[in-house]
């Protein structure tokens, strides 16, 4: 098969997790026989800085008609300053909007060797394995009106949280579909104390449902979802929720299974899937080194997994990361009292060489 990907490494440590997902795409590529065809473009800060614009349009063009977008990360101190369109968050969010990537799915899964690095303890944290399914394309991130208004001192702004019955559907009917292929559980997360749309979005999930009788469907107020997610993470299944709860709720959902370099997603439902890391692009941290580049290694999994049903392949590059940090290998955001760090590209390399000697092992 041939993949053709674009890769938009982006700001901060995209570029560095983003070089050691290529390198595994590479190997996993290389080990299943099929053919990379990759280009590389710019979004985000880096694109501001390149064009002053944080999209480009030949990213566009590149990225709309490649099969699959693999991204590293977008945000840069830089241009805290700058007006909305012209900051790196636009570019991110845009090519989402381009992509038609309404569905962003974001499994959080606790791997045994990795017990002791979730702050919770590892009775209640064990076996936690979540996906939170996050709406993508609407909510406040989205809504018009929007702006700042005004003189300074008295400025008012303004934000729109708004859902059609069309999108609270779809969303829905993506997370009910995945839920089927696990334990039939979706749980939805909502403010419908407070919010009409929150009130629109449980109707909407409730008849859509419907159509999915073997699927256990519960709600949830966000707060108390919030609460549940570290007192009892474990019983979650799927979680079904707005975009901006979602965005919330799988940072928290990172913090659980240990650190939220740890975290993959998968943008999908339009013609062509965006995957990234959950993490965002770390400045503090960005240049040393020492990034932890699984969340961009595992995308890769996902990207296999959606954009090419290529399960087997997914589920190799799944398996080298477990067997890595069962070997107890670790970057400094996973590393316990008195255990080694390894760089980012140390641990590129470790599951490349996991990947390639299982490889080797079951041609043998
Ligand atoms: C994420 C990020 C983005 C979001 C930012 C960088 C715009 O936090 O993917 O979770 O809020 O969607
Ligand atoms: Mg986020």
């Amino acid at each position: 098969m041939l993949l053709d990907l674009t890769i938009l490494p982006g700001d901060g440590i995209g570029p560095e997790v983003t070089a050691q997902a290529v390198e595994v795409l590479r190997a996993v590529a290389d080990a299943h026989g099929h053919a990379l065809k990759l280009q590389t473009k710019k979004i985000g800060g880096a694109a501001l800085e390149a064009v002053n614009d944080p999209l480009p349009t030949d990213t566009i063009e590149a990225c709309v008609s490649s099969s699959a977008v693999l991204l590293g990360a977008v945000g840069s101190p830089a241009f805290d300053h700058n007006p909305g369109h012209l900051r790196p968050e636009a570019g991110l969010l845009r090519i989402r909007r381009e992509l038609g990537a309404f569905a962003n799915l974001r499994p959080a899964v606790l791997f045994p060797a990795l017990e002791d690095c979730s702050p919770l303890r590892p009775e209640i944290a064990r076996g936690t394995d979540i996906l939170i399914v996050r709406e993508l394309l609407g909510g406040a991130y989205f809504g018009e009106p929007r702006s700042i208004e005004g003189p300074t001192g008295s400025r008012v702004a303004t934000n729109t949280m708004r859902y059609s019955e069309a999108e609270i559907q779809r969303i829905a009917r993506v997370a009910f579909d995945l839920a089927m292929k696990r334990k039939k559980n979706v749980l939805s997360v909502d403010k419908a104390n407070v919010l009409e749309c929150s009130r629109l979005w449980r109707e909407v999930v409730t008849r859509t449902s419907k159509d999915y009788p073997q699927i256990t469907l519960a709600h949830q107020y966000v707060d108390s979802a919030a609460m549940s997610l570290v007192q009892h993470p474990a019983q979650f299944d799927v979680v079904l929720t707005e975009n901006m709860f979602g965005d919330i709720l799988s940072d928290q959902a990172g913090g659980v299974v240990g650190s939220l370099g740890l975290l993959a997603s998968a943008s999908i439902g339009g013609p062509v899937g965006l995957y990234e890391p959950v993490h965002g692009s770390a400045p503090n941290i960005a240049g040393k080194g020492i990034a932890n580049p699984l969340g961009a290694i595992l995308s890769v999994a996902l990207l296999l997994r959606h954009s090419f049903s290529l399960a087997a392949e997914a589920a190799a590059v799944e398996t080298a990361v477990a067997s890595v940090l069962q070997q107890g290998v670790r970057t400094a955001d996973i590393a316990g009292h008195g255990q080694i760090s390894v760089s980012t590209e140390e641990m590129g390399t470790r599951v490349v060489d996991s990947l390639r000697k299982r490889v080797r092992s079951t041609v043998a």
